[in-house]
């Protein structure tokens, strides 16, 4: 949550700052600001809203240096208005900061600040981290900027991601993280050096970055950098050298990114399954797991934490894992696991499955589960994040970056990653035969080209959300594997259209759901043909009796269902365990064009951010 840009070196800031929340804009879109040093004065500049509003601001005042610090915000404390948004000087202008996570203590620190007659500008937390480093830099650290913060964030409870720049030494910036509030890259490149909460909004300009671990502080300048520990000792820090291409994180041809993203499905399955099936061998290969088969024939258990859409993923990782690899599964939400003094060991592989890499709830259920002494893995797609350096093992989900707040590829890579993990499970514990793992590997080497045959379906999307648009519930009803589509389903509307949806499962739709349907209710359901169709179709029909406008996906050639649905969207014919990726894809262009039809912003939905990284 937030995005943070900050940059040192023989280029103008600016343009560097605002191309990098330009990228990060996705991680929060309340306000944005930045803070330059030219002369011998810390120029801020910052407004309420978008970056396209400060951009505009610039233009006519503007700011050159070649220091700087720049800030997008999701809001936390205080109302996304000017005197919130980031950078936050202190009381006397020497320093500025930005800052992503929670003071969880600020009141009673401000309490103190203000009895010692410091005067307060925001309704931010973030404001007294500046304003104690202001104070220490006077009093204990005799001016020096990296001393007076490390003073200053002993003081403070909570995550943080924090960058400060003062006047008193102009040639550096000073970045520290505690926690897991969003990570901190410091970015290298010739007489120039970059910071920044995520790897997009630098890539532009270097791929060799390094992450500061928790605890740690940077100090960066010009011509170098040096990290310590909070407590005063040197770090090596190894350079890790990041393969994004940038081109890929623009929009090109699409209206969205959302649509694109959407669009990319069959080339990221592709890269997601590229080199990890052998097909002349007949095997799955996952180095990067780091799992011996000795080691894979003692887990008793698995034990899956995510959140929102990765969330989903998990539940139809079960599936796969259950049944191919013979493992118990749990699935459990990242936010609530370590509430509840879970049972682990080390015959329990823990996965976390996360597109950021940095969602805060996830990492704290990984850091549970590394205490309790469980394996610890992750299915990741932000290259060299938090959840990926952390894990034991981990499997990239290979989805390229993903910019729209609602998350997609990720989504669909994701569950790949689950059924890539469950045959290689199966294929070291034994529970697979040669013959079964051809069948399933065959499955997989398909299933791109039906996902670009599902993605045909556009057209037929468009037209019934122009149709169904204006209705203002929406119930999503599947069974089995499908289940957790519907949930997906209904969420991507509820993110981006602002339509209340609810997912559910098909068979417990009469135990209480049924009394909200009448014929304001589109009820989308997931028919393909399986071992639930027939029921299914049951459930169409107790529907359509309270008048419900049913909406059926369904398997190509199906011709029964045309006279129980009033609209039906066909995908391609496909095993099983695969269907609920092609109804994703249906249902993420559903959501996507009734959003478009309502105006919505797709890509930066209200009040949502990318990467959570609060709780
Ligand atoms: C998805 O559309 C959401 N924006 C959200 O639910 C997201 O999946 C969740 O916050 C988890 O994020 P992660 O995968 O980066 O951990």
């Amino acid at each position: 949550m937030c995005g943070i840009v900050g940059y040192v070196g023989v280029r103008d800031a600016l343009p560097v700052i605002l191309d990098g929340l330009q990228r990060l804009e996705y991680r929060g879109y309340d306000s944005v600001g930045v803070a330059v040093f030219a002369g011998d004065t810390i120029h801020v500049r910052r407004n309420a809203g978008k970056l396209a509003n400060l951009r505009e601001r610039v233009k006519t005042d503007p700011i050159s240096g070649g220091i700087g610090i720049g800030h997008t915000r999701w809001a936390t404390h205080g109302a996304p208005v000017e005197r919130n948004a980031h950078p936050h000087l202190s009381m006397n202008g020497e320093f500025v900061v930005v800052h992503n996570g929670i003071v969880e203590n600020y009141l009673e620190l401000r309490e103190e600040l203000t009895a010692e007659g410091v005067v307060f500008r925001s309704d931010t937390d973030t404001e007294v981290i500046v304003q104690l480093i202001e104070k220490f830099a006077s009093d204990g650290a005799h001016g020096d900027v990296a001393e007076a913060t490390r003073l200053a964030v002993q003081h403070l409870r909570g995550a943080h991601a924090i960058v400060v720049m003062s006047k008193r030494q102009p040639d550096r910036l000073i970045a520290v993280r505690i926690g897991n509030a969003g990570g901190i890259a410091i970015g290298t490149g010739e007489h120039e050096h970059f910071v920044a909460s995520d790897i997009p909004a630098i890539l532009d300009y270097t791929h060799s970055m390094i992450f500061l671990e928790s605890r740690q502080m940077a100090i960066v300048r010009q011509d170098g950098f040096e990290i310590q520990t909070l407590g005063g000792q040197q770090v090596h820090a190894q350079a890790h050298t990041i393969p994004y291409d940038p081109v890929s994180a623009a929009k090109g041809e699409y209206k969205h990114f959302m649509q694109k993203e959407i669009f990319e499905q069959a080339r990221s399955i592709t890269d997601t399954i590229g080199g990890r099936v052998d097909f002349e061998g007949n095997q799955v290969v996952l180095p990067s797991l780091n799992l011996t088969a000795e080691q894979a024939q003692q887990l008793q258990r698995i034990v899956t934490v995510a959140c929102g859409t990765s969330y989903f993923s998990g539940l139809i990782g079960k599936f796969y894992i259950e049944q191919l690899a013979r493992l118990n599964v749990e699935v459990d939400y990242g936010s609530e696991y370590r509430y509840r003094d879970p049972i682990l060991d080390d015959t329990t592989a823990v996965l976390a499955i996360t597109q950021s890499g940095e969602t805060v709830d996830t990492l704290a259920a990984m850091e549970e589960a590394r205490e309790k002494g469980a394996i610890v893995w992750s299915i990741v797609n932000a290259v060299g994040s938090q959840a990926m350096r952390v894990a034991d093992g981990h499997i990239a989900m290979n989805a390229g970056p993903e910019i729209g707040v609602a998350s997609t590829k990720a989504f669909t890579t994701s569950v790949v990653d689950q059924y890539l993990l469950a045959l290689y499970l199966g294929q070291l514990r034994g529970t697979l035969s040669p013959d079964a793992i051809k069948s399933h590997t065959q499955t997989l080497a398909r299933l791109p080209d039906l996902v670009g045959r599902t993605l045909e379906i556009e057209r037929a999307i468009h037209e019934l959300a122009h149709q169904v648009y204006a209705y203002t519930n929406f119930l999503y009803l599947g069974r089995g594997i499908n289940y957790p589509a519907a949930l997906e389903g209904a969420l991507k509307l509820k993110e981006i259209s602002y339509i209340h949806a609810e997912g559910y499962p098909a068979g417990e739709m009469k135990h209480g759901p049924i009394a909200l349907i009448d014929e304001h209710m589109p009820v989308v359901t997931i028919a393909l043909k399986d071992n639930v169709y027939d029921k299914m179709l049951s459930q169409i029909e107790q529907a359509k009796a309270r008048d419900a406008i049913v909406i059926a996906l369904a398997t190509e050639g199906d011709t029964v269902i045309q006279t129980k649905a009033d609209h039906v969207i066909y995908l391609p014919e496909a095993s099983a365990l695969v269907n609920p990726v092609l109804s994703v894809i249906a249902l993420q262009l559903l959501a996507y064009y009734v959003a478009v039809r309502r105006g919505a912003d797709v890509d930066q939905p209200r009040n949502l951010a990318k990467s959570v990284t609060v709780e």
